[in-house]
């Protein structure tokens, strides 16, 4: 089968379009044909094996996984003998990054409880820019962030991958929304559901007074203090992505800020996959509460190129991959 291929760690110029062995499902695995596969950041986390200490877990020196892709959405090829909730031809999606990476090729073994039915309302490509994006959004508003409605929620970012979601999913608890992205994106987050949009090229949302019960930092930087000025007396603010900088502050300063007053300011830290919540957001899919927002679409020799535009930083909405597949496979 044809995949990309990454068997040192550098730029997206590293990646190879290969001929490799078609996987084989163990008794816990399906087989999947894949149709789409999403880009995210974690992707080019794992191709530059950057930072550095990502490294302890995904190859000192090359990466051990040498294909990488964790959203994706296809077709059951086959099952392992133990495999109890799929059967050849059902239509699957899901986040494969906690069994083994795979996605950017013709074919990929992941074990079923990474995998769940495609939302019946949605094709492959919209299915593939779900998983890894939906569920930071999920986990930062809902988990960390404790959303109630009514509450005045602030997203940073809102026009990402992890942003265009947040509003939406935000929306869905009831929340009144402010989405904060440049000129071009407001149109966007407005048709996302946004109650209130600025544009941070011409606004800084951290000085024109307004407070806000939670905030989620998707992207983009603010030093923390600022995020706490724009906090309402008991907000909580909840880093999900963004600069390293933005990071370190969150991780380093936000628990001595927080025992100051009664603001809260937090970091997601990583969001593991989980069937539970992406079947959630299938429902919520399937409600017509959440759409994803597809910028655009590679084929999977492009996959170098996807990654590269991704990496510029201003994608509008998700980047997917779609598998062209050849009659020899
Ligand atoms: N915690 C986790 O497990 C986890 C998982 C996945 C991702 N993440 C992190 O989440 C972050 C966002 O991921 P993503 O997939 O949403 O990224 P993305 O799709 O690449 O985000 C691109 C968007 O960010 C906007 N943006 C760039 N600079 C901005 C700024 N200064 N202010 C506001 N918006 C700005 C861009 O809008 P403009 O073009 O208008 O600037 C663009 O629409 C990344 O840092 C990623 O590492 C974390």
């Amino acid at each position: 089968m044809k995949a990309i291929v990454c068997t040192k760690y550098g730029p997206p110029d590293v990646l190879q379009l290969k001929e490799v062995e078609k996987p084989t499902p163990k008794d816990d695995e399906v087989l999947i044909k894949v149709h789409t596969a999403a880009a995210n950041a974690a992707d080019l986390h794992l191709l530059r094996g950057d930072p550095f200490l990502l490294r302890l877990s995904s190859g000192l020196l090359t990466p051990k996984n040498t294909i990488l892709g964790a959203d994706i959405a296809g077709r059951v090829e086959a099952v392992g003998r133990n495999v109890k909730q799929f059967q050849p031809g059902d239509e699957v999606f899901g986040d494969i990054s906690a069994c083994g990476w795979g996605g950017f090729a013709e074919y990929v073994c992941a074990r079923e409880d990474a995998l769940v039915l495609k939302p019946a309302n949605m094709t492959f490509e919209e299915s593939a820019a779900v998983p890894m994006a939906a569920l930071v959004a999920l986990h930062g508003l809902r988990d960390k962030g404790q959303i109630q409605p009514g509450q005045k929620v602030l997203i940073n970012g809102a026009s990402g991958g992890v942003g265009m979601f947040a509003v939406q999913i935000a929306k869905s608890y009831g929340a009144e929304v402010t989405a904060v992205c440049s000129t071009k994106n407001l149109d966007m987050a407005r048709s996302l559901g946004a109650d209130h949009v600025i544009d941070y090229t011409q606004e800084d949302f951290t000085k024109n007074g307004q407070r806000y019960d939670l905030i989620i930092a998707a992207n983009g930087y603010h030093p923390i203090l600022d995020y706490r000025r724009a906090l309402s007396p008991k907000g909580m603010y909840v880093m999900t992505g963004g600069s390293m900088a933005q990071l370190f502050q969150a991780m380093l300063l936000g628990p001595l800020i927080s025992m100051i007053g009664s603001k809260k300011m937090g970091v997601l830290g990583v969001s593991k996959p989980n069937k539970k919540d992406l079947i959630f957001m299938k429902e919520l899919l399937e409600a017509s509460k959440v759409k994803p927002v597809i910028d655009r679409q590679y084929t999977l020799s492009e996959t170098a190129e996807a990654l590269r535009y991704l990496e510029e930083g201003h994608a509008r909405g998700k980047v997917v991959i779609t598998v062209e597949h050849t009659n020899k496979t």
